[in-house]
C-alpha cells in the first residue's frame, strides 16, 4: 500500500514525516523514509531549531538543515522548515540575554530572515508554540521583553526574506475547541487585519489514543476561514505502555479519523507524523510511561496504524 497515495493524485495534500540526522545511520529507517509512496515531505525534528542554527549571536550554522534539503531533495519531497521562534531549544545567549525591546527584535528579525532566505521555498513554521492552554501568551523570552512584538517583526522578516515561503504560526492542543484555539483564531485575525503576513495555522497533533477531539472538523474550518491554509503538523497518537491489540486497534481508527478529516477541509493541505516509527519517536522521552505513538513500530515494522493511515486516503 501506499500512504502518499493521495497526496500523489490531490497535489494539494501532503503526507510526510520528521526526521532527525542521528536516525539516518539506520539505513532501514532512511529506505522507508526516502519512499515516496509512503512520505511526500520532510521536515526536521531538531536541526533548523535555533541552538542549531545560530549557536552565537550572527554566527549561523546550516549543516545540519542543509542535510535534511538534500535528503529531501534527492528523494522528491517537499520541506517544511521548523522553526524559526520557539522558547525551547534556545541557545543561552538568547534565552539568557539581557536586551531591549529594539535588540532583541532586531535578533528576532536577523535570525528569521537568514534561515528563510538560506532555505527559501519552503513552508515554515515561523512562531512555534506561542501560547499556554489557557489562551494566554506563553512568558517567554521574547514575550517578557517584546510583548507580542516578537511575532510581527518575525513573520514581516521570514516574508521579506522569501516572498515564497508559507509562514505558519504552529501549536499544540489546537484540535479542540477551547481558549487556546479561540486564542489562535483572535491572533490571525488581529495580524490579518494589520497587514502582517501569516499563511496558515499548523495543528500539531501530538494526541492521545482514543481522545481525538469531535472539534477538530470544526477547529479546522474555523482557522481556514480566516484566509489561511491549516496543516497537522506533528502528528502523533500516544498510549500508556504497555501496548495491547485492543489500543493498537483504537490507535488505527484515531490516526483514520484525524487524516480523513484534514481531506474533508478544504485548506487543509497536509499532514506530517512526528517521526514515523517507535524507534525514533519523541513521546516516551518527553511522556515517561506512554509510547506506540507511531504508525510503524520499534522494529520498523508496520502497526494497524499504518492500515488506518491506507484507509484514511
Ligand atoms: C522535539 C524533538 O522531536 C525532540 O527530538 C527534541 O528533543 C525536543 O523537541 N513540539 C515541537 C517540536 O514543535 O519541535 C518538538 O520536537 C516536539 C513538540
Amino acid at each position: 500500500g501506499q500512504l502518499n497515495r493521495a497526496a500523489k493524485e490531490d497535489k494539494k495534500l501532503y503526507f510526510g514525516s520528521a526526521t532527525d540526522n542521528p536516525e539516518w545511520n539506520d539505513t532501514e529507517y532512511v529506505r522507508i523514509l526516502s519512499n515516496t509512496a509512503n512520505f511526500g515531505q520532510l521536515t526536521p525534528a531538531n536541526s533548523m531549531k535555533w541552538d542549531a542554527t545560530e549557536p552565537e549571536p550572527g554566527v549561523f550554522n546550516f549543516t545540519g538543515g542543509d542535510q535534511v534539503v538534500q535528503l529531501a531533495e534527492r528523494n522528491g519531497q517537499i520541506m517544511r522548515g521548523h522553526n524559526c521562534v520557539w522558547y525551547n531549544q534556545l541557545p543561552d545567549w538568547v534565552s539568557s540575554g539581557t536586551f531591549t525591546n529594539a535588540s532583541l527584535l532586531n535578533i528576532v528579525e536577523n535570525h528569521c530572515s537568514t534561515i528563510v532566505n538560506h532555505w527559501r521555498g519552503k513552508i515554515w513554521d515561523v512562531i512555534n508554540e506561542p501560547f499556554n492552554d489557557d489562551g494566554t501568551f506563553r512568558e517567554t523570552i521574547f514575550f517578557n521583553v517584546t510583548g507580542t512584538a516578537y511575532i510581527p517583526a518575525a513573520l514581516r522578516a521570514a516574508r521579506a526574506a522569501d516572498p515564497h515561503a508559507k509562514l505558519y504560526i504552529n501549536d499544540y492542543n489546537l484540535e479542540e475547541a477551547g481558549p487556546k484555539a479561540t486564542a489562535m483564531i483572535n491572533l490571525v485575525t488581529a495580524l490579518k487585519s494589520q497587514g502582517v503576513p501569516v499563511d496558515g495555522i499548523g495543528v500539531q497533533g501530538h494526541l492521545f489514543v482514543g481522545e481525538v477531539p469531535d472539534s477538530l472538523e470544526s477547529n479546522l474550518q474555523a482557522f481556514t476561514a480566516l484566509g489561511v491554509e491549516v496543516a497537522i503538523t506533528e502528528l502523533d497518537i500516544r498510549m500508556t505502555l504497555p501496548a495491547t491489540e485492543a489500543l493498537l486497534e483504537q490507535q488505527k481508527q484515531d490516526y483514520f479519523n484525524v487524516i480523513s478529516t484534514c481531506k474533508g477541509v478544504s485548506g487543509c493541505v497536509g499532514v506530517t507524523l512526528w517521526d514515523y516509527t517507535d524507534k525514533f519517536s519523541w513521546v516516551p522521552g518527553a511522556f515517561p510511561g506512554q509510547g506506540a505513538a507511531c504508525p510503524w513500530d520499534e522494529n520498523l515494522n508496520i502497526k494497524p496504524a499504518f492500515f488506518g493511515i491506507l484507509d484514511s486516503w
